[in-house]
């Protein structure tokens, strides 16, 4: 698939993972819209660098767990730069780190609510653009931890475990009408989300990883960027973790 004169929404893209992805996507010649909640500054960053590059973006504002905003995107997105064929689910959606047995219901709820509520609502925005262009490809963020387990993470793995679903029954019905949905699992990536995590935790998820290296969020959007292009491959999760599959 040709990423040249398409048009992508990635969710989440002012900071970390998704800033990458939407300048990986600019770098093909995608016109790209930088989605954001709160850092209006660091999304009109990345449009700044992408402009500056030759490419095409737009900053959007919208909560990507909020149906009536993440519809009124996908239309502004569409009005600027015509239907959109890319869309990547990368918005976080936090959570306290905490062990079952202190683990707050709502925050639990809250978590499952936001996570799926994210792709669902993106998806159902977007799915009539693509197949009004008669095509299009969807590229959820999911993570290693919808597998593998880590303490604290119960919410977080239960979130993204459904997510990984959720790309696999979208794939099974989106099919048929040109529309491809994969998954890019990451592993502990360096980013804003990640800077609490201490060095020597680090340092050995690393060691335990056979590139022997923390991840980038260039990394990711590289996965993204070639799954985007994989034109027969649906339904696939694609770790990316430098072959180091516990966290
Ligand atoms: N970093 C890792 O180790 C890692 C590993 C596996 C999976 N992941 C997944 O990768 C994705 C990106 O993570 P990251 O590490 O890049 O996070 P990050 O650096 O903390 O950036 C989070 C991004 O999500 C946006 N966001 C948060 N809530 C949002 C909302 N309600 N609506 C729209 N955007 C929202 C933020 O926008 P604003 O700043 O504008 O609010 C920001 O652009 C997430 O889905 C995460 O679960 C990350």
């Amino acid at each position: 698939m040709s990423l040249a004169g398409n048009v992508a929404l990635v969710t989440g893209a002012s900071r970390g993972i998704g800033a990458a992805v939407a300048k990986a996507l600019a770098a093909q010649g995608a016109a790209v819209a930088v989605n954001y909640f709160g850092s209006e500054a660091a999304a009109e960053g990345v449009v700044q660098k992408i402009r500056a590059s030759g490419g095409r973006a737009v900053a959007v504002r919208a909560d990507a767990r909020d149906q009536a905003q993440v519809e009124i995107m996908a239309a502004t997105v569409k009005a600027q730069f015509g239907p959109i064929g890319i869309l990547v689910l990368n918005a976080s959606i936090g959570f306290p780190m905490a062990g079952i047995l202190e683990y707050p219901w709502e925050a639990f709820q809250a978590k499952l609510l936001g996570e799926l509520g994210a792709a669902f609502h993106g998806c159902r925005a977007v799915a009539p653009q693509m197949i009004e262009r008669q095509g299009g490809s969807i590229v959820a963020i999911t993570s290693g931890l919808a597998r593998n387990p880590g303490w604290g993470f119960c919410a977080h793995s239960a979130a993204k475990a459904g997510l990984e679903g959720f790309v696999r029954a979208l794939a099974f019905e989106l099919g048929p009408m040109g529309i491809r949905v994969n998954a890019v699992a990451p592993g502990l990536t360096l980013t804003d989300a990640t800077a609490h995590i201490p060095e020597k935790h680090k340092q050995a998820a690393a060691v335990h990883a056979p590139l022997r290296r923390n991840g980038r969020a260039e990394d990711v959007a590289e996965a993204v960027v070639g799954l985007l292009q994989a034109g027969f491959v649906t339904g696939a999760t694609l770790p990316v973790n430098g072959g180091g599959y516990v966290f």
